[in-house]
């Protein structure tokens, strides 16, 4: 057990942790953040996806040691208050069926978004093609990441006022 920092949601934290336990662990059971889901815990399903300095890691495959003095972002740091563009999109398209998926979809998503504002569907099935779901919501995700990324939302929302700048 050693002392490991960093930065949860615009807040820096300390936990006392094992450096090789995966950020998932310290996320949801240290610091009672269960936003990012555990589906497979081998990086093959990306329900854990968080950001690691505003880009998209696998929260179950990344171990605190990678982790320390950076920027972490979870779902609940994407926006303030629910209203990251990506987030009115999904609520517009009716996009989550069992929802236990989504908060993996909605952060790979907002990572490709800053790489690519406005994504093509090749684009958009590439850089989604890791986050799986088993209720088969991939055409309203699709059809969400191009809400948002039409700029709908971009006067009415709060974003990144908690965690990172998106
Ligand atoms: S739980 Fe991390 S990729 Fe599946
Ligand atoms: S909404 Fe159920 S797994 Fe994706």
């Amino acid at each position: 057990m050693q002392t490991l920092s960093f930065t949860l949601n615009g807040k820096k934290v300390s936990i006392q942790a094992s450096s090789e336990i995966p950020l998932l662990w310290a996320l949801r059971d240290i610091l009672h953040m269960t936003g990012t889901k555990y589906g497979c815990g081998a990086a093959l399903c990306g329900a854990c996806t968080v950001h690691l300095d505003g880009g998209a890691v696998r929260s179950c495959s990344t171990p605190l040691s990678v982790v320390a003095g950076k920027k972490i972002t979870t779902i609940e740091g994407l926006s303030p208050d629910g209203t990251h563009p990506l987030q009115l999109a999904w609520i517009e398209e009716n996009v989550a069926q069992c929802g236990y998926c989504q908060a993996g979809q909605i952060m790979q998503a907002a990572s490709l978004l800053k790489q690519k504002p406005h994504p093509t569907d090749d684009e958009i099935n590439t850089a989604m093609s890791g986050n799986l779901c088993r209720c088969g919501t991939y055409p309203r995700v699709r059809k969400a990441i191009h809400l948002a990324a039409s700029g709908k939302y971009s006067s009415t929302t709060k974003r990144g006022a908690k965690g990172e700048k998106n």
